[in-house]
């Protein structure tokens, strides 16, 4: 397929997107570049390309026109992510990719900025990641801005020839820095003496700086807080702007991006969506078919909702009730699919299917192994009836793969690994037959999941549906260690697990929680009710915090709600005498249980 696409647009979303056409020819330099960038990137996310999705980029060579892409090169901080994040909420495009990136990764990239990130390196260790060869005499024939974040300032220190010492006062959380220089730099509108509080984590300083660099500011402790040689175009702040921690952060960003960069803001969520719409509306062809398998989940459903927009009834969406489901979650989540969002959904109830293979299964990955392979069992039936209604096979896939899933970063200090990647490998149950050669739609591929509540917001996807928690595949498979199918284990978790989350809600913190749910405890205790013994299920209540599910903190709630949920729980549920609340944070534990 060849699309010949005139660009005057400054939305480089679009210009991701056209990573997807076989052929792009495009009309302009600019676009070109890119286009180009976007493409590479594409590639980079995606080291085995699906040949559907193969870009023969154009062999001309472009001159280099400035993107208004901010890059950042990931050494490996719990904070990038987010610099990403906050940088996009100024609607400024930003990628994120390895910090040992090549210098060809980048250069094809062409961003306007990059942002060396933190990390838990110390540059003086053997193999500390770094930038590549090459990399500070390309930035600066090609008048690109850096800014380097505690580590990345630390390396731009290094390499450049200034001299970085194990810190003797190391500075870790909140810190009072203070302007040592009258500039228009990095604290333009700020005079000498100007004090704001800061987020510090370092050990290692900056001792000596390279020729042509001056002190901006300094700690209470009087270590170098910020650094700058403008004339060069290198930044460097010893502290993360990017935390709600340093109050005065995103001003500091807002400020070197617009006013020192000169970097042009334009991603917008509305331009994300009605591209994505262009983009598959002219990917499949008048007569494809697309399947989408939906979990009840937000990824699921907004993807399928946009492609749905985009190509209507030719997208055939599949739930499947695999009898570990929730308390009505088919109701409910079929109630949304219908009624609010008209998508065309197949309710496949494969229950008794699912239950009977689990029967007597207590190994936790077996149980996974089980659902899997029901799962592409139902699936399969369900492609090929389709085919037999339409004529034809389906040709693509839609699936709500997320930007932390297919971003590559750093691997931590003594990992062994030279890189990482976020994706929950052990999470994926299952997905399509192989042999169905489906070719896949991954419209939110470079959102996060707040953009995507966003994206699922103009999509008028209601908002309670967005803003429910996570569920996992195996849904309560991993929420009843043991054999699922023992007694009414299942009935009874439904139930409870009803009652606690309605107690969340009515107490008005089911936002302030990542994910709460109850587990089906496999022993009985011996209790008293109602005058007498009983020897009933123990039930686990969960409720974390979290950013993304990697980490997690377990959620503080008031005693009071405690009492009144382990109340309602014992006297509501036929078969429950006892009620525990975990409070292990992620790590040591995870936070399901299996
Ligand atoms: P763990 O238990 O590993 O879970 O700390 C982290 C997050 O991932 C979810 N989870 C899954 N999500 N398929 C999913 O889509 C799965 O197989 C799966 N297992 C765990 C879990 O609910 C939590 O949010």
């Amino acid at each position: 397929m060849v699309l010949v696409y005139p660009v005057d647009s400054c939305c480089y979303y679009n210009q991701i997107l056209l990573f997807r056409f076989k052929t792009i020819v495009l009309v302009t330099g600019h676009s070109r570049q890119v286009s180009k960038t976007l493409a590479l990137y594409n590639h980079l996310v995606n080291p085995q390309p699906q040949p559907s999705h193969r870009l023969h980029r154009p062999s001309m060579d472009v001159q280099a026109v400035k993107s208004n892409l901010v890059l950042i090169l990931d050494y490996g901080s719990q904070y990038t992510h987010l610099i990403t994040r906050r940088i996009r909420s100024l609607s400024i495009f930003s990628l994120c990719i390895s910090g040992t990136s090549s210098l060809k990764s980048i250069t094809d990239l062409n961003p306007s900025v990059i942002i060396l990130s933190g990390g838990p390196h110390s540059v003086h260790t053997a193999n500390a990641p770094c930038f590549p060869d090459g990399f500070v005499d390309y930035v600066q024939k090609n008048g690109i801005f850096v800014l380097g974040i505690c580590y990345g300032l630390q390396l731009i220190v290094q390499k450049l020839g200034g001299e970085v010492a194990i810190g003797e006062k190391q500075e870790y959380g909140r810190m009072v820095i203070e302007v040592v220089k009258d500039c228009d730099g990095l604290f333009g509108g700020k005079k000498i003496g100007d004090k704001q509080v800061v987020w510090m984590s370092h050990g290692d300083e900056a001792v000596k700086l390279p020729v042509g660099f001056e002190v901006v500011a300094r700690s209470e402790q009087g270590g170098i807080a910020a650094v700058e040689n403008p004339g060069r175009r290198f930044y460097g702040l010893q502290y993360h702007p990017e935390v709600t921690h340093s109050p005065e952060g995103m001003d500091l960003l807002r400020h070197f991006l617009f006013n020192i960069c000169g970097v042009t803001a334009g991603w917008k969520m509305e331009d994300v969506m009605d591209e994505e719409i262009k983009v598959i509306k002219s990917m499949v062809g008048p007569d494809d078919h697309v399947i989408c398998a939906l979990s009840g989940g937000v990824d699921s459903t907004v993807a399928a909702t946009l492609v749905h927009k985009a190509i209507g009834d030719r997208l055939h969406c599949i739930f499947v009730d695999n009898g570990l489901l929730r308390y009505k979650e088919q109701e409910r989540v079929m109630g949304t699919f219908e009624r609010d969002l008209h998508l065309p959904v197949t309710c496949v109830d494969a229950s008794v299917q699912f239950l009977s293979e689990l029967k007597g299964v207590t190994d936790p990955e077996k149980k996974r192994k089980i659902i899997g392979k029901e799962f592409i069992s139902v699936f399969d039936v369900f492609s090929h009836e389709l085919e037999k209604k339409l004529g034809k096979k389906p040709t693509y896939l839609v699936q709500g793969t997320l930007y932390p899933d297919v971003i590559e970063s750093c691997p931590p200090p003594g990992s062994g690994r030279t890189h990482s990647h976020t994706i929950k490998s052990h999470h994926n149950v299952g997905g399509l037959p192989k042999d169905m050669k489906l070719k896949l739609i991954e419209p939110l591929k470079l959102l996060f999941k707040d953009e995507v509540r966003e994206l699922g917001k103009i999509l008028d996807v209601p908002v309670a549906f967005l803003r429910r928690h996570p569920f996992p595949g195996p849904g309560l498979a991993v929420r009843i260690p043991g054999d699922v199918t023992q007694g009414n284990a299942l009935d009874i978790l439904r139930q409870v697990d009803e009652i606690f989350i309605q107690a969340i809600k009515d107490a008005g913190i089911y936002d302030e929680i990542w994910q709460a749910f109850a587990v089906f405890l496999p022993i009985k205790t011996t209790g008293v009710q109602g005058d007498q013994r009983t020897h009933s299920n123990a039930v686990a209540l969960r409720a974390v915090t979290s950013q993304d599910g990697m980490t997690a903190d377990w959620y503080y709630f008031e005693h009071k709600f405690l009492d009144d949920v382990s109340r309602k729980i014992c006297n509501g549920v036929r078969g429950v005498n006892r009620v525990c609340l975990d409070i292990t944070s992620k790590p040591p534990s995870t936070i399901e249980w299996e």
